[in-house]
């Protein structure tokens, strides 16, 4: 069974067939799906998916993109749907420069906040950082992230950069563009990253990977992604599907059919 762990089934990509599409994963091998929050709004959504599918968890998170909606009344609700059984990890959360709003200087203070949220919940970290290595890097090992563990998710940057976050033993979600032909440094980083660090994951509605590159991305699409990270590793399919369901059980604390540990 494959493992799905950061996907956006809220996003309004997905509004003509969500329950269809959702109600078709598990009898395609799909048994689990975080769904990962992205701004408020869509920590609500992800929050009646998880109650509607049994299959389902959350990430509750602010991405860095919408961090400007943020004040210290939204951190406090953000706080409490914590505490919601089904909720396995704060996130999606980070810093991302490849667009100038919101300014770094705001993306950094509700990046900080949320991660120390994180360590006061018990919670591991879903990571985006994008044109941003060093800066997530100094907040991390600032705070001590190493003590929450996650992952780094889409992971897009070198083997160098690797090291550092297998340095704080965290996850990497591999995603879509490892499929792509321009993908040399990140086919360098899988196969540098260890097998019990890596977890399979689509980003939906975006990043699909090849032979289905430009539509919109589905869970339905990850063996594209698992077959590419066996030919990576010299490994079968089957050993990289229950490599990776393994390892997201084990950092979201869910159990083998769907039981929280
Ligand atoms: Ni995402």
């Amino acid at each position: 069974m494959i493992f799905e762990s950061h996907a956006h089934y809220d996003d309004e990509a997905f509004a003509g067939d969500r329950d269809e599409l959702l109600r078709s994963l598990p009898e395609n091998g799909i048994d689990t799906v975080i769904n990962v929050g992205a701004s408020l709004e869509s920590c609500r959504d992800t929050i009646a998916l998880m109650e509607r599918y049994s299959f389902v968890y959350g990430a509750i998170g602010v991405h860095p993109g919408s961090t400007g909606e943020l004040d210290e009344q939204s951190l406090l609700w953000l706080r409490e749907q914590c505490s919601l059984p089904k909720v396995v990890a704060v996130g999606e959360i980070g810093l991302d420069y490849h667009w100038p709003e919101p300014e770094p200087s705001v993306q950094k203070r509700w990046f900080e906040r949320q991660l120390i949220l994180a360590g006061e919940v018990n919670l591991p970290v879903v990571i985006h950082s994008r044109d941003a290595a060093k800066d997530t890097l100094d907040i991390m090992r600032g705070l001590h992230a190493e003590q929450m563990g996650g992952v780094v998710h889409c992971f897009s940057y070198t083997k160098e950069m690797a090291r550092e976050y297998l340095d704080m033993d965290y996850y990497f979600g591999i995603g879509g563009v490892i499929t792509f032909k321009n993908a040399k440094k990140l086919k360098e980083a899988a196969a540098y990253i260890p097998m019990d660090k890596i977890l399979l994951e689509t980003d939906s509605p975006y990043l699909s990977p090849e032979p289905n590159r430009g539509q919109r991305n589905s869970s339905l699409n990850l063996p594209y992604v698992a077959r590419e990270i066996a030919a990576v590793k010299g490994m079968d399919y089957e050993e990289v599907l229950a490599a990776t369901h393994q390892n997201a059980e084990r950092l979201f604390r869910i159990g083998g059919q769907g039981g929280m540990l």
